[in-house]
């Protein structure tokens, strides 16, 4: 099939009429692209599964365009809940609650749970808003390979397996939603995010962060490989190792790169190198796109260590999977 990229009050026509006709849309969000199609339509929720490859025990995220949105969805919204939407939605936060009886099983993967996320991204709202069903989507990526964060690398992936991008331009968050679980006891996030622990306590008191240790995954995406580059990556502990790491790929006869905050940059003399930006939230926006670019033109890629704190720690949650886990 062919696939269209489109913008504007064209693109959400289109779209529209593509999802009430069961069909799969890519879309712009402020975290990454997302692979929509009608939440309530279990084959058009089938094929989000055929054209990205990925596992069907894996569930999907449901995006509301408004409050209104949530009628069917969920059985009950516990007042911490009530809370963190309040505090941060529309933005880029995806609330886990006890799932209502409207939402088919392939959405949740037979969980008895869901998750809601109401993006802020104005592109994004005014999509759902237009096809008037609420958009089930995971990142428009196929599966295990990096998220897109650009029109571009959602063509990369899906071109011929689906039949329209909506293009609304580069993502502004740059990594995926904070999922937080509010359907057990103690509100649990499954995933880092922009909207770090620190923040989420401020609402909730207490939240326990994902550890990397608990030994029944919630969220099960997390059991699977995840925003892997097609070559070999490492993360580097300091600008030191990734010099070394460089050089001795470099003396092996590979082509690498390192990709880091522009301080860094400047301490590389001319070994190539792509720019991030300085602050947290450039490096947050700029990390799949350069993952992306790394790919390209490397076929080794050392990515330096951001640090744990903030929105550098659920960056670097997403970089290390990339890596593997591998430290140098
Ligand atoms: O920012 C985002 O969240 C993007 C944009 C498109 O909204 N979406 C996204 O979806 O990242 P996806 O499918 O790539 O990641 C969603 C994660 C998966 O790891 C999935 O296992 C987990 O959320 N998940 C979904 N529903 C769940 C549930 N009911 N309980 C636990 N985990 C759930
Ligand atoms: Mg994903």
């Amino acid at each position: 099939m062919e696939t269209l990229v489109l913008k504007g009050r064209e693109a959400l026509e289109k779209g529209a009429e593509y999802i009430a006709d069961g069909q799969v849309v890519a879309f712009p969000t402020e975290t990454v692209y997302g692979l929509g199609a009608d939440a309530f339509n279990e084959d058009a929720v089938k094929k989000i599964f055929e054209a990205k490859g990925r596992p069907s025990d894996n569930p999907l995220i449901v995006h509301i365009a408004d409050k209104d949105g949530l009628n069917g969805l969920v059985r009950e919204i516990p007042d911490g809940a009530k809370a963190v939407m309040d505090r941060f939605m529309p933005g880029p936060i995806t609330v886990i609650m006890k799932k209502g009886e409207k939402v088919p099983e392939s959405v949740t993967a037979g969980l008895d749970t869901v998750g809601i996320r109401m993006p802020s991204h104005k592109v994004a709202r005014a999509f759902i808003r237009e096809c008037g069903t609420p958009i089930a989507a995971p990142s428009a990526n196929r599966s295990t390979h990096i998220s897109p964060t650009s029109a571009q690398h959602v063509f990369e992936d899906m071109e011929g397996r689906i039949p329209l991008i909506i293009d609304g331009g580069d993502c502004e968050v740059g990594i995926e939603s904070t999922i937080i679980d509010m359907s057990t006891d103690v509100p649990t996030i499954l995933r880092p995010g922009a909207i770090t622990a620190q923040m989420l306590a401020e609402v909730l008191g207490a939240v326990k962060t994902f550890s990397g240790k608990v030994v029944v995954a919630k969220a099960p995406g997390m059991k699977y490989k995840h925003y892997a580059p097609k070559c070999e990556t490492v993360v580097a502990a300091d600008a030191e190792s990734a010099k070394s790491a460089y050089d001795e790929a470099l003396a092996r006869g590979a082509r690498p790169v390192i990709i880091a905050r522009s301080d860094t940059c400047g301490l590389l003399g001319n070994r190539t190198r792509i720019d991030v930006g300085g602050s947290e939230k450039e490096i947050c926006r700029n990390i799949y796109a350069a993952l992306h670019k790394g790919e390209k033109i490397a076929d080794f890629i050392v990515c330096e260590h951001f640090g744990e704190q903030g929105i550098c720690g659920s960056v670097m949650n997403r970089v290390l999977k990339s890596a593997g886990g591998k430290i140098v």
